[in-house]
């Protein structure tokens, strides 16, 4: 039997190991996937030891995508811009490539599974974080009109979008700058929402039609997706789309099979509800 983990910390809550155990069944592949807490001391000792045992396959969560990054022998275009590296897959000669499926997985679930327009929006994106950094190539490829992304900290928010620039239309501002703007759709990816915390947002910062998304999620509504609700958000989402999504395409790159992603999503809302 082919085997596959998660390694993070923490990694108990997560929810990878019931997604992947849900993809096999509905495609019919036969495969372990462990999730073992793995901290970024021991990193790269444990991922070294995982392949060698015949590990096919690995998907890493915080800490650890910085590290996996570096520890990769070959990373796709969209994981090398993204710093970062969710999924590792053994090839056929032993080496092992990474991938980031983050982005695509946001993508997916925005546009696929709620329609949401992305050309020729407004984005707002909060933080300016490892998370920021992943999904800001993605975004710019659908061509919205305006992409800024907002930070305290407003030097690492210049940074990122000075890094993309040429993809397209991404600025930088701070809160106080916000005043008076109005965007499409706005993303949090910060780490203040599980905290229950928000960033200061103005009134009115939502357009009328507007979409709110959440890059975390947990059981009961986030402090933002709280926030897009009471803001008449047409959709306030949180991120267990966009983590069901990017679970497919890393088992698409492992297994070579598509799963169907809505019947999961569907399940595993009813879990929590
Ligand atoms: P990740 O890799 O998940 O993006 P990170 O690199 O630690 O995590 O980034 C967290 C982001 O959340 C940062 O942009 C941080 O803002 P600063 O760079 O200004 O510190 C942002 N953040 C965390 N708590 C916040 C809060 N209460 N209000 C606003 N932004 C917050």
């Amino acid at each position: 039997i082919d085997n596959y983990a998660v390694f993070g910390q923490p990694i108990s809550h997560s929810k990878s190991p019931r997604i992947h155990k849900l993809f096999a069944e509905q495609t019919g592949q036969l495969m372990d996937y462990t999730p073992q807490e793995v901290p970024a001391e021991t990193f790269a000792a444990t991922t070294s030891r995982f392949f060698a045992d015949g590990g096919k396959g690995l998907n890493c969560t915080v800490p650890l995508k910085e590290l996996a990054w570096q520890y990769a022998d070959q990373l796709t275009e969209r994981a090398r811009q993204a710093k970062a590296v969710n999924t590792l897959f053994r090839q056929a000669d032993d080496s092992i490539l990474g991938d980031n499926t983050d982005g695509i997985g946001l993508l997916n679930d925005l546009t696929i599974n709620h329609g949401i327009t992305l050309k020729d929006a407004e984005i707002l994106i909060l933080g300016a974080g490892g998370a920021t950094r992943g999904i800001v190539p993605p975004l710019l490829e659908q061509q919205p009109s305006r992409l800024v992304i907002v930070n305290r900290n407003l030097s690492k928010a210049h940074a990122i979008a000075e890094d993309f620039t040429e993809l397209g239309a991404v600025q930088a501002c701070d809160y106080a700058n916000l005043k008076d703007r109005q965007f499409d759709l706005i993303i949090n990816a910060t780490s203040a929402s599980l905290s229950g915390d928000l960033p200061p947002l103005p009134a009115d910062l939502l357009k009328a039609g507007g979409s709110c998304y959440d890059l975390a999620y947990a059981n009961q509504a986030t402090a933002f997706v709280t926030w897009g609700l009471a803001n008449k958000a047409a959709h306030s989402l949180d991120g267990l789309g966009m983590l069901v999504e990017q679970a497919a395409e890393a088992f698409f790159i492992w297994r070579g099979v598509r799963p169907q992603t809505s019947p999961v999503i569907s399940l595993l809302n009813a879990e929590r509800a």
